[in-house]
């Protein structure tokens, strides 16, 4: 059986925005195919490169070198409308050359999904999960109710008619009864038929371009959206999103063998953030978080929410790293930490009066731990410029390794800015994505 080692994915390691749009498009400039299995337009990938800025939320990283087959998966949820506007806007700042491929087997998200995902959030009184709002879970529920509209439907009239008119007949019920208005059958049809029309040059079997280009040899990599703290298997249930962003969706959600997937690199930030509700164990408030909220601009990308700010947490992360095979980390805004006078990691939580070293599963369970931390001492100097782990401050290469030996994970890459450039090799990402 051929020895497949030329696949690698990137998986966020907390709960989202560690970075993950830098980190692709660095290693994508060495990826020949660059895929997002899961997740849809909720993600908000920002990528810097040449003094511009870049956002990105359904379509692949890997857009910016033409070069690179861009792959939006069988397991992503897809706004075509929303994606039509994103490759509108790439084309209007000059990016034109690309090559991107979606799969006919891809959810699609429609306009009550994104009704029903604010209403059943209203719904929760106090309790909102506080979602992007972008229809995410509903049109992940209705792909396992079996009511979905796939990618591949919107490019067959007749069999869309069906398909549409069998999910209104249901959706309506619904809408009605949450005191919305119903959607038109007529409206949607003629709207969701040229959205396919406009996408139709690139609906294909992702699943049968991916296998060839593995087995080919080519370098593919799986661009995870969200956390692993957010995956609706091992996140902070409820307080999740609806998809796993783990590498073990990789193959479901791409169509190919489990036994391609052998390498997960896990992207993390060098504190933690958090948007929207959930327990957030090492979270910080006053002027620790507000400093660190400034420098690292932990904003939302795409809804521009403040985000929420706290200490590393290793307890956290082996959670992340053990659920996902992490082979190694890379630490991400580490730039963002010069000029904090201590820094503390979470090595363990107390719950109910013990000591535990894992994460649990109630939410009730994770409320009441209080972290428990070591304390590091921090640096002063701006390392914006540093290219070379050795050239780092002494503190802050103890903060790394420290990181290290809490998560039992070697770190590859250390990211000091924005841009592509602004970067520390300490493993050359060749042996990680080629070995
Ligand atoms: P949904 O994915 O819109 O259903 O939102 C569910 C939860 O996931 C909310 O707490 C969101 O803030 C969070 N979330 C979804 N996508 C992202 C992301 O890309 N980064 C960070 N948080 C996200």
């Amino acid at each position: 059986m051929q020895e497949i080692n030329n696949t690698l994915v990137v998986v966020g390691v907390q709960w989202g925005d560690e970075g993950k749009g830098k980190m692709t498009d660095y290693l994508g400039q060495k990826a020949d195919v660059v895929v997002r299995y899961q997740g849809g337009n909720n993600a908000g990938h920002t990528i810097t490169f040449g003094g511009n800025k870049y956002a990105l939320q359904s379509i692949p990283s890997g857009v910016f070198n033409p070069h690179i087959k861009n792959v939006m998966a069988n397991g992503m949820v897809i706004n075509p409308k929303a994606a039509i506007g994103e490759l509108e806007g790439l084309k209007q700042r000059g990016i034109t050359d690309f090559q991107l491929f979606i799969s006919d087997r891809a959810a699609v998200i429609m306009p009550y999904h994104i009704e029903l995902d604010g209403a059943y959030e209203a719904l929760k009184g106090g309790k909102q999960i506080g979602t992007t709002k972008k229809g995410i879970g509903p049109a992940y529920c209705d792909k396992y109710s079996r009511v979905g509209i796939r990618i591949g439907d919107l490019i067959d009239p007749e069999y869309f008619a069906e398909r549409l008119r069998d999910a209104l007949t249901q959706k309506n019920v619904e809408l009605r009864a949450l005191g919305l208005e119903e959607m038109d059958f007529d409206t949607l049809y003629k709207e969701f038929l040229a959205y396919g029309e406009v996408l139709r040059p690139y609906i294909c079997d992702t699943s049968i371009l991916l296998n060839k280009e593995i087995e080919e040899g080519k370098k593919v990599l799986f661009e995870g959206a969200q956390g692993v703290m957010l995956c609706i298997e091992n996140g902070t249930y409820p307080f999740v999103t609806s998809s796993s962003p783990t590498a073990a969706s990789v193959p479901l959600g791409a169509g190919v063998a489990p036994r391609y997937i052998n390498r997960a690199l896990g992207i993390c930030k060098a504190y933690t953030t958090r948007v929207g509700a959930g327990p957030f164990p090492t979270e910080l408030e006053g002027e620790l978080a507000d400093y660190i909220r400034e420098r690292g601009h932990e904003y939302g990308t795409v809804t521009g929410r403040p985000r929420r700010v706290g200490y590393l947490d290793a307890v956290g992360l082996r959670h992340a790293c053990r659920i996902s095979g992490i082979n190694y980390l890379s630490i991400m805004l580490f730039d963002v930490l010069t000029g904090v006078e201590t820094l503390k990691i979470c090595t363990g939580y107390e719950l109910d009066g013990k000591v535990i070293d894992y994460v649990p599963a109630t939410l009730s369970a994770l409320e009441r731990c209080k972290p428990i931390y070591i304390e590091m001492e921090g640096w002063k100097e701006e390392i914006e410029d540093v290219r070379d782990f050795d050239a780092l401050p002494a503190a802050a290469k103890a903060y790394l390794r420290k990181i290290e030996e809490l998560t039992n994970t070697e770190i590859a890459v250390v990211s000091v800015g924005p841009d592509r450039t602004q970067t520390i090799m300490i493993k050359d990402i060749d042996t990680i994505s080629t070995r």
